[in-house]
Parts: C-alpha cells; structure tokens; sequence
C-alpha cells in the first residue's frame, strides 16, 4: 500500500483479453464512487512514451530483446516522473493498462531475459513506484487471438510473435501472479465485460473500503 492518498491499479494480460474494455469501466464504476480517477496506458500515456509506443510496435523495426526492454523501461520511466508520481502524490487513483508486469512477462519470459533481469532495469524506471493491485486478465490463446482478429487491426511487432512465445508470456504471468497473491489477483477474462467488472471490484473491495 502506498503511504500517500492516491492509489495505483494496474491491468496486465496478453493482447485481446479485454483490458482496455475493463481499465474504461472500471475507471467508471471508481467515478461514480466519487474517486478521483485518471486513465492511463502503457507503453505511452506522455508525449515521449507514445512515440516510443510507435517505435516498438513499428513491425519494420529490429530490436534485439535486451533493446526492447530498456525501451519499454524508458517509455515507463518518462511516464513515472512526468505524470504517474505527480497524480498519486495529488492522491488520485491512476487505472494503468499495463505496467511492470508486462515487461517481466514478455521481456523476461516470451523474450527468455529473465524476470529477474527485466526487474533489475524496471527498479531503475519506476523509482520504487509499486501498484497497490494488478488485475491480471487470464483468457485461453485461442480466444484471445479471435478476440484481436476480430478487432480488424494489423498485427504490430509483437502481435506478430509465435505461440511458443506468447505461452512463456502467459506461463511467466502466472508465476508472477502466484508468487504475489495479495498485490496480483487472476480475473477469468472468458465472461462479459459485466461479470469481469464485478469480479475486478471484488477484488478490490479492501482498498475500496479504506478509502471510502
Ligand atoms: P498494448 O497497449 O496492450 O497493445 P494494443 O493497445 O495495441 O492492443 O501493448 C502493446 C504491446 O507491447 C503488447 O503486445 C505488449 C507489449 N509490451 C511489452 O512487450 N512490454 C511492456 O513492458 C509493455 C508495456 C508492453
């Protein structure tokens, strides 16, 4: 828990589990509870992180992996100082789509770096900014995929990745999740955006309740 008023909440999973869809709502629900709540994403969120974003989406661009970690370590770091420290220190609540755990799961396991590598370089980035929780969105791959395919969209750089390379991800978020069960809690992302909403408050409902 942080000491200050202000509460970080991120969101992690693989790509078409649904977390955008659930940051929206969730930043809703917090709304209409009076909280004061902003909205950010990863990579990106200030103006040098977005352009970073483009860079390692960009599905022309070769980046070795231990490069593309440190690129997703800088876009967070920017975003850390200019504007996540400033808005808890204000005592908001930040809902962030993806974080820390994202770099852990595909740098350190779909790029076999290693968590504790990436966690290495990620204590340089975030300057010991820890969320308060994770919701980790867990739908199978196949669901997934149909989710992205349905969405239209060209594949980026890392949606281009194997199967093998996208099971290390899910296998490295699941060791995650089970090494720190009280700040990272497993949502079924197979249900509607209603019961994930429901289940994502649940889970949230001690920090909730101190700051009500
Ligand atoms: P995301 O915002 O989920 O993609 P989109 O909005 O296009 O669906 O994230 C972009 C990609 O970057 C995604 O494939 C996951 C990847 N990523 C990492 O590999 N490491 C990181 O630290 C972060 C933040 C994202």
């Amino acid at each position: 828990m942080r000491d200050g008023p202000g509460r970080l909440i991120t969101i992690e999973g693989l790509d078409g589990t649904g977390k955008t869809t659930l940051a929206t709502a969730l930043g809703e629900a917090l709304t209409a509870r009076g909280l004061p709540v902003t909205l950010l994403r990863e990579p990106g969120g200030v103006a040098l992180s977005e352009r970073i974003r483009a860079l390692v989406a960009d599905p022309g661009a070769r980046i070795a992996p231990h490069a593309e970690a440190l690129l997703f370590a800088a876009a967070r770091a920017q975003l850390c100082v200019e504007r996540l420290v400033p808005l808890l220190d204000a005592g908001r609540w930040v809902i962030l789509d993806r974080f820390v755990d994202s770099s852990l799961a595909y740098q350190g396991g779909g790029r076999e770096l290693g968590v504790e590598t990436v966690a290495g370089i990620n204590r340089v980035a975030t300057a010991g900014c820890v969320p308060d929780r994770t919701l980790l969105l867990r739908l199978d791959r196949e669901t997934g995929r149909a989710r992205l395919a349905d969405r239209g969209e060209a594949s980026d750089r890392m949606e281009r990745e194997s199967d093998a390379f996208f099971a290390r991800v899910a296998a490295t978020y699941d060791a995650l999740a089970a090494d720190d069960p009280r700040r990272i809690r497993v949502l079924d992302a197979g249900r509607s955006p209603d019961e994930v909403l429901a289940a994502a408050l649940d889970e949230l409902a001690d920090l909730l309740a101190i700051d009500a």
